[in-house]
């Protein structure tokens, strides 16, 4: 319809995306064929049949097990290239992306593969497409911080590839609280900081990401809406919030789309984006997303726009690209 493309061509910042969420089931075969590695299942089909979750944990049990077929600085390249693809053809004009580095070198794939292969494909992206973006770093909360402390180590020799890190996996039992050294010495070393909080956690895990990390931005914090006092502090900061609707449905965080929080968080004054989060599995990309929630929701057009355009300002970009946006 028309009003799905002009949502598909507002121009729009993806800030919450997991890079690996972006493998394909039929990309996934290709690289497991390339990198002869078997994957435990007989064909594509039988792969997406497995996409569906109870909860976080149930996704990422199945998403720490697909990514092992990522190996070389070219299947990182390829993966990025194809999510830009997608992203681009739905209006994304500047990409935050997230990574999981802990996730590739403990099994021996260099930290340097990565960053260099998702650099590579994000360069010729610019190019081509008119798209600009960058790293962020996202430490895995449920590993000890001993290992996120040795992955900044390493990341920090190459901090020229990262604007910023941020803090996923498994919430519930991980609070920000952990982190807050780690995040301390990426934050002196020039690095933004985002952190996942209120997903499945608690609220009070948005206030500690916001108190001890320094978080600018909270990805998903939708468990806000149960502490009022937080939702004003959110609105007074100006506090960006990363909400990935189709995600929050695919993993239960909320029984279904019309009782998603977001509308109630923007009419509290919250600057509140829409992204995809792991869009190969949860069953869009950023404009799906943007279709299904204005439906569900029955927000404006207007609302839209101040979605798109709550994302280009909350972007970790230079100030003359935003206005190019704006
Ligand atoms: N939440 C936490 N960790 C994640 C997610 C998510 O939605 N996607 C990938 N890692
Ligand atoms: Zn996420």
């Amino acid at each position: 319809t028309d009003a799905t493309s002009d949502l598909f061509t507002l121009p729009k910042a993806e800030l919450h995306l997991h890079i690996e969420g972006t493998l394909e089931p039929e990309l996934a075969f290709e690289l497991a064929d390339r990198n002869r590695i078997r994957l435990p299942y007989e064909s594509v089909d039988q792969l997406a049949s497995r996409y569906s979750f109870t909860d976080l944990q149930s996704f990422l049990d199945l998403y720490y097990a697909t990514m092992t077929v990522l190996r070389t600085e070219d299947d990182f390249a390829e993966l990025t290239r194809r999510y830009l693809r997608r992203a681009t053809a739905q209006g994304v004009r500047h990409a935050e992306i997230f990574f999981d580095p802990q996730a590739h070198v403990s099994r021996g794939v260099p930290f340097e593969a990565v960053v260099d292969g998702i650099g590579a494909a994000l360069a010729e992206a610019a190019r081509d497409q008119d798209v600009s973006g960058g790293l962020i770093l996202c430490f895995l909360r449920d590993r000890p911080v001993v290992e996120a402390e040795q992955i900044l180590t390493t990341a920090l020799a190459r901090v020229d590839t990262l604007i910023g890190v941020g803090l996923d996996s498994a919430e519930v039992g991980y609070p920000p609280s952990l982190f807050a050294d780690v995040f301390g010495r990426a934050r002196a070393a020039g690095l933004h900081a985002v952190a996942h909080a209120g997903e499945e956690g608690p609220a009070s895990y948005i206030g500690e990401a916001l108190d001890l990390l320094e978080a600018e931005r909270i990805d998903h914090g939708i468990r806000a809406v149960e502490d009022p006092a937080l939702v004003g502090r959110l609105a007074h900061e100006e506090t960006a919030l990363t909400v990935c609707p189709l995600s929050n449905v695919r993993l239960r965080a909320v029984p279904d789309l019309t009782a998603h929080p977001l509308r109630s968080l923007m009419d509290a004054g919250v600057r509140v984006t829409v992204n995809s989060d792991d869009p190969a599995y949860f069953g869009g990309y950023i404009g799906d997303n943007f279709v299904a929630v204005q439906d569900a929701l029955e927000l404006t057009d207007l609302d839209m726009m101040r979605i798109a355009q709550n994302s280009v300002e909350s972007a970790f970009a230079p100030l003359d690209r935003k206005v190019a946006l704006l």
